[in-house]
């Protein structure tokens, strides 16, 4: 097997190639390194894995230091670039492909439409059609919990409706989804989606709130938490979903049209406000709470049914929140120690904290309470 991991500089795919590679399987990951988020934590993330940010050049195969027999390289690339992408898979026998490159975040899509169309449905396209073309055995993708936009009824099925996205990010990972289908059914290629359900960890993003909470209790300042509190996640360790691509990526569908969906969550959604209160015991430390109005595109609650994933491998997410969090813990404070990115990736945590207070419509302060203060 050889696989192209898209999104390799990114939390989930430097977790998955870190797998991928464990066991003993071919890997090229790719990445464009673009500037969402602070790019020294992307560059870290890949020099863990023997990448060398001095090494690379855009468009050129480098091998990581880490393995033998170039088991794992690594390209800087565009999804958006079909030119590119074909070249190298011209030059690259793959048989598998686990697409994870994406302009993720539900908040951003508002501001930024058009780097949603760009990475998430013409980059999409580029590699349906390099399936189609050169025969990839199973394309895995992510999807997102975020497609079930205002369905009410939970927990979420993947028999739910997903017609009423909330979002533009959520509108495209549907749409992945709807031309997947059409992949599978016109040209027969064996496509797996996968709806993550709020993955945190060690590397996490630093856009997502266990990150953004983490770096704010440590650092004494405020937390921003939506909707009053009145919000529940189905916070999902990365473990436990990498442990789960690696069962599906040799599995691929073998229904008469091949293609498949599978919800990944823990299924045991977590109240915001119990939440903030299992970081102040793992931590130690009290929040500060800036307690503010719901998020537009954002949902109230997510939470996933595993059914269909549980019957297929025998396998869901198992990770407690408190067994998560203490890792995610560990590593916070292990990186804080790492002195090459960690100002830049604090100040990253910091920078969104302060944009957030200076857009506030009024002066924040009075919203902000101890934790403390603040009885739920
Ligand atoms: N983390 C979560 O909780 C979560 C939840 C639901 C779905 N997802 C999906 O899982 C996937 C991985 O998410 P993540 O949390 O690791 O995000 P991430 O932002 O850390 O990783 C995505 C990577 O893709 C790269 N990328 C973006 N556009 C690209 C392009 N046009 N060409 C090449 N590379 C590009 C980015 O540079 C980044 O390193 C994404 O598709 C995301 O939408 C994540």
């Amino acid at each position: 097997m050889k696989i192209l991991v898209t999104g390799a500089a990114g939390f989930i795919g430097y977790h998955a190639v870190n797998a991928l590679t464990e066991e003993g399987f071919q890997v090229i990951g790719l990445d464009n390194i673009n500037a969402y988020y602070d790019v020294n934590l992307k560059y870290a993330r890949l020099s863990d894995a023997g990448i060398s940010k001095n090494d690379i050049k855009h468009g050129e195969l480098i091998s990581s230091t880490k393995t033998k027999n170039n088991l794992y390289r690594f390209i800087q690339l565009d999804i958006a670039d079909r030119v590119a992408l074909t070249d190298l898979f011209e030059k690259e026998n793959f048989t598998h492909i686990l697409h994870l490159a994406a302009q993720a975040g539900v908040r951003y899509s508002i501001e930024n439409p058009y780097t949603y169309i760009d990475s998430n449905v013409v980059g999409f396209e580029n590699l349906l059609e390099i399936c189609r073309n050169f025969s990839i055995k199973h394309f895995v993708y992510a999807s997102s919990s975020s497609v079930y936009g205002l369905n009410a009824s939970i927990p979420y099925k993947e028999t739910d409706m997903t017609e009423s996205p909330a979002s533009l990010y959520a509108a495209t990972k549907k749409a992945n989804e709807l031309m997947a289908h059409v992949y599978s059914h016109l040209f027969s290629v064996p496509t797996t989606g996968i709806r993550f359900f709020t993955v945190y960890g060690p590397w996490g993003r630093p856009d997502m709130a266990p990150s953004l909470f983490m770096n704010a209790i440590m650092n004494e300042q405020p937390i921003r938490v939506f909707n009053h509190g009145n919000m529940q996640r189905d916070f999902t360790f990365i473990d436990d979903i990498v442990k789960g691509i690696l069962k599906i990526i040799p599995s691929p569908p073998s229904n008469n049209i091949p293609y498949e969906i599978y919800n990944m969550g823990n299924s045991h959604p977590v109240e915001l406000m119990d939440f903030i209160q299992i970081m102040e015991n793992t931590t130690g430390k009290k929040a500060l709470l800036s307690m503010e109005d719901m998020q537009p595109g954002d949902v109230r609650i997510t939470y996933a049914d595993t059914t269909h994933l549980e019957h297929d491998f025998d396998y869901k997410p198992f990770t407690s929140i408190e067994t998560g969090i203490q890792k995610y813990y560990e590593w916070f404070v292990k990186l804080k120690k790492q002195q090459k990115f960690t100002t830049k990736y604090i100040n990253e945590f910091d920078r969104i904290t302060y944009l957030a207070l200076c857009h506030q419509k009024n002066d924040g302060s009075e919203s902000f309470r101890k934790r403390s203060e603040h009885h739920f």
